[in-house]
């Protein structure tokens, strides 16, 4: 089960619930129509079983948005493959965003 939390006016939580445990999270703001993903993240042994896929369909067909933002370490290969296989295109690079590493930016329309 899919449930969504309310974190604030624009910080919203979507957490996928199995038998009451939280096995991941998608964390989003949303402001003036643009959905920023703050953090999606799902539990090490609950990992390859599409529950980041699942959250982030979930939140594709329950918001109203023009697009989606985020940022990714480069060297995010598992995270890069998810975005792109969802739809996501790059955008920029920044570098050192991350220390050393650059930060993808990565954007996907409605
Ligand atoms: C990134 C993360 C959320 C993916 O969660 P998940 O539920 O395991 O992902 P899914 O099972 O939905 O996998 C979707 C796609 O991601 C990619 N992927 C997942 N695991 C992968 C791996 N071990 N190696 C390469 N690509 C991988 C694949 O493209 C996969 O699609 P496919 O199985 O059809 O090939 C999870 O690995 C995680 O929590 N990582 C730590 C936090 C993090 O890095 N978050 C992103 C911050 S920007």
């Amino acid at each position: 089960m899919i449930n969504k939390e309310t974190l604030s006016q624009t910080d919203f939580l979507y957490n996928y619930v199995v038998s009451g445990s939280v096995l991941g999270y998608l964390e989003i703001r949303i402001v003036d129509n643009v959905i920023d993903i703050i953090n999606i993240f799902v539990n090490e042994e609950n990992r390859n079983q599409k529950i980041a896929t699942s959250l982030m369909n979930h939140m594709f067909e329950n918001e109203d948005y023009n697009k989606i933002m985020l940022e990714v370490n480069e060297n995010n290969i598992i995270a890069l493959n998810l975005y792109k296989k969802l739809g996501f295109k790059e955008i920029s690079i920044r570098n050192k965003y991350y220390k050393e590493d650059a930060a993808i930016i990565m954007q996907k329309e409605d």
